[in-house]
Parts: structure tokens; sequence; C-alpha cells
């Protein structure tokens, strides 16, 4: 008891405050989400996400190599199409010169040492910019859906890509995506699955980033999406992702499920990964820019919190900020 024990004896100083701390953040944690377009020479801000732009394939590869150079290993994709080319069934997904294959066999060809995920949804796609395709009812068809997104796998891993990351929330697509590329051979793609993903405001960003505000407005995805209600559920969808085939898995979004992050690591023995996403990324922006706090002091104590909550990865917009910092 005190005085015998004093806590502040270990936060004295820099050194022993490093010595003693329990986490730490390194570059190779983290994985940096890209939009790519369309075009040539383009680099169009994203005004609700300040700092981060979509890219046209030519400038997108300095980009990527430049978080390679920082100690990035992973990059995320995700297509910025062209409202003339969306359709109810999101067809130009299971197109082979989609801009996002373009994408990843021109990456591959020129910057192999680096990972490539990309997302396996319709949403970019479909007109109505929902996940999947349309039922009579109105409401997303779970099978219908399936096929499609099997496909759309099988295709970004014949691109070249080393995860494909189902983020469509379907049921039972991650054993029917596992047997697909078993069946083609393509036993080294890897799956990482969004498992527990909650319909949530914080995608707000994202949406405008894939322009799937201009084109549908505020959209409702809870018939499919997780209810941020529940936390019971979200280990139930771990643990089946897990029996299907998933080799890492994903919580989103992170800061409001740190719990869930938590309770999903201690019972999981797959690597989790936490995505900060793009609602989180613009509040700690938005707050800096208003003098709240310091932006890079913010995004690191931001991100350490899932490093502490078990998290093994963080896919984060600020990844380059924070991996030229430390
Ligand atoms: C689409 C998808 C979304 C995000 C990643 N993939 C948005 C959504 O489900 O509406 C959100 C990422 C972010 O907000 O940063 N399937």
């Amino acid at each position: 008891m005190y005085p015998h024990t004093r806590m502040r004896r270990l936060r004295q100083a820099p050194w022993i405050r490093s010595l003693v701390a329990e986490n730490h953040l390194k570059a190779s944690d983290l994985i940096m989400p890209f939009f790519v377009c369309e075009g040539h020479k383009v680099v169009d801000p994203i005004v609700s996400m300040p700092g981060v732009a979509r890219f046209s394939i030519d400038q997108l590869m300095p980009q990527v190599e430049r978080s390679r150079d920082l100690g990035i290993k992973m990059i995320a994709l995700f297509p910025v199409i062209d409202r003339s080319h969306k359709d109810a069934h999101g067809s130009m997904a299971l197109d082979k010169n989609n801009i996002i294959c373009r994408a990843i066999q021109a990456l591959k060809a020129r910057i192999p040492d680096i990972g490539i995920m990309a997302d396996v949804a319709l949403d970019p796609y479909t007109s109505h910019c929902h996940d999947g395709v349309l039922g009579c009812d109105g409401d997303v068809d779970n099978d219908e859906t399936n096929c499609m997104l099997v496909q759309q796998a099988l295709l970004l891993a014949e691109s070249g890509c080393d995860a494909v990351a189902p983020s469509d929330m379907m049921d039972g697509r991650i054993g029917l995506i596992r047997r697909e590329l078993e069946r083609h051979g393509f036993f080294h793609t890897m799956i990482i699955s969004y498992a527990a993903k909650y319909a949530s405001s914080f995608y707000g960003p994202f949406r405008e980033a894939v322009k799937s505000v201009r084109d549908c407005g505020y959209l409702d995805k809870k018939t499919y999406q997780m209810d941020y209600r529940n936390s019971a559920e979200a280990l139930k969808e771990v643990l089946l992702d897990e029996q299907e085939g998933a080799d890492m898995l994903i919580i989103k979004p992170g800061m409001p499920f740190l719990d869930v992050i938590h309770c999903v690591t201690q019972h999981s023995t797959l690597p989790v990964l936490a995505y900060q996403v793009s609602g989180e990324y613009a509040m700690l922006k938005h707050a800096a820019s208003q003098g709240c706090f310091n932006y890079d002091d913010a995004m690191v104590e931001a991100l350490t919190a899932f490093k502490r909550a078990g998290a093994r990865g963080i896919i984060s917009y600020a990844a380059m900020d924070v991996a030229s910092r430390l």
C-alpha cells in the first residue's frame, strides 16, 4: 500500500514509460485504404475527409510506393465508378476491365512487395447503391447476391489480389467464396472477412468518397449490416466465418466497438483487424483543425487503443500520416 506502492514511479520519465509500455504501434500494423478512379493525372480531394483523395491509377502508383517505403505491408482498394456504369445488378463488378481489376494488375506488376486487399460487395457498382441485388420485396436478396459475390471474388483473385474482403454481410458468402477459390486453384488467396460490420452513421464520408451519397442519398443497410445494440451476435458471426474458411476478421467501425474487438480477440484464434472508418478519421481531422487537440497525438492514441483492445492490425486512412511519424 501507499507509500510503499507509488504508481507514479514507473511514469517518471520517457525511458521508463517506454520500457514498461504494454502496447506499441508499428507501421507494419497499418493497412492504408485508397480510392481509385478512372482517368489520368487525377487527384480529386474528398471534401468530408480532409487529406484523402481519389486517385487515377497513375497517381495511385507513387502513393503505394511511398506506403511501402514507410513500412506499411498492405493496402485496401476501393473503386469509384461512374454513374453511367452502374446498374441494378452491379454488372460492372464482374467486368474484368473494371477500374479495380486494372488497378490491381498495374500495382502488382510494379510494386509486388506490398499486399493488396479489395472489397467484395456490389455497392460501388449498383445504381441503388446497396451491397447486393434487390429481390422483388425491395430488400437485398441474400442468395442471388452470393452468386455475384462469388464471381466477383474469383475475378479479383484472377487479377492478382492477395486478399478478398467480403464487406457485404450476406449469410454464407465466406464458405461459398472459399469453395470457388479452391476449385479454381487459388489456394493462397486470403479471405479477410468483414465478420462483424455494423450499420453505422460513421460510414458517411466513405459514401461521399465512392459517390453513393450523390447517386442514392442516405441509405439504410440495417437488414444486412449488424445492429449496434448487439455484441453476442458479433461472436456468432465471427464463429460462422471462421468455420466457413476466413483467414482474418475485420471489426467495423473501430472506436465505437472497442468492446466487440476485445471480445472477439478473446474468443477467436484468427488475427483480428480493426477498421477505423471514414467518419472516425473525419471526426479527428475536423476536431484537430478547430484546435481541439493535436492531430498526430490524438490519432496515435486512437490507433493504439485498437492494439490495446487486441487487434493485430488496423485499417486507417491515417496509416501513411502515422507511419511517417513513427
Ligand atoms: C461497402 C463498404 C463501406 C465501407 C467499406 N466498404 C460502406 C458501407 O457499408 O456503406 C465503409 C468504410 C468507411 O467508412 O471508411 N461495402
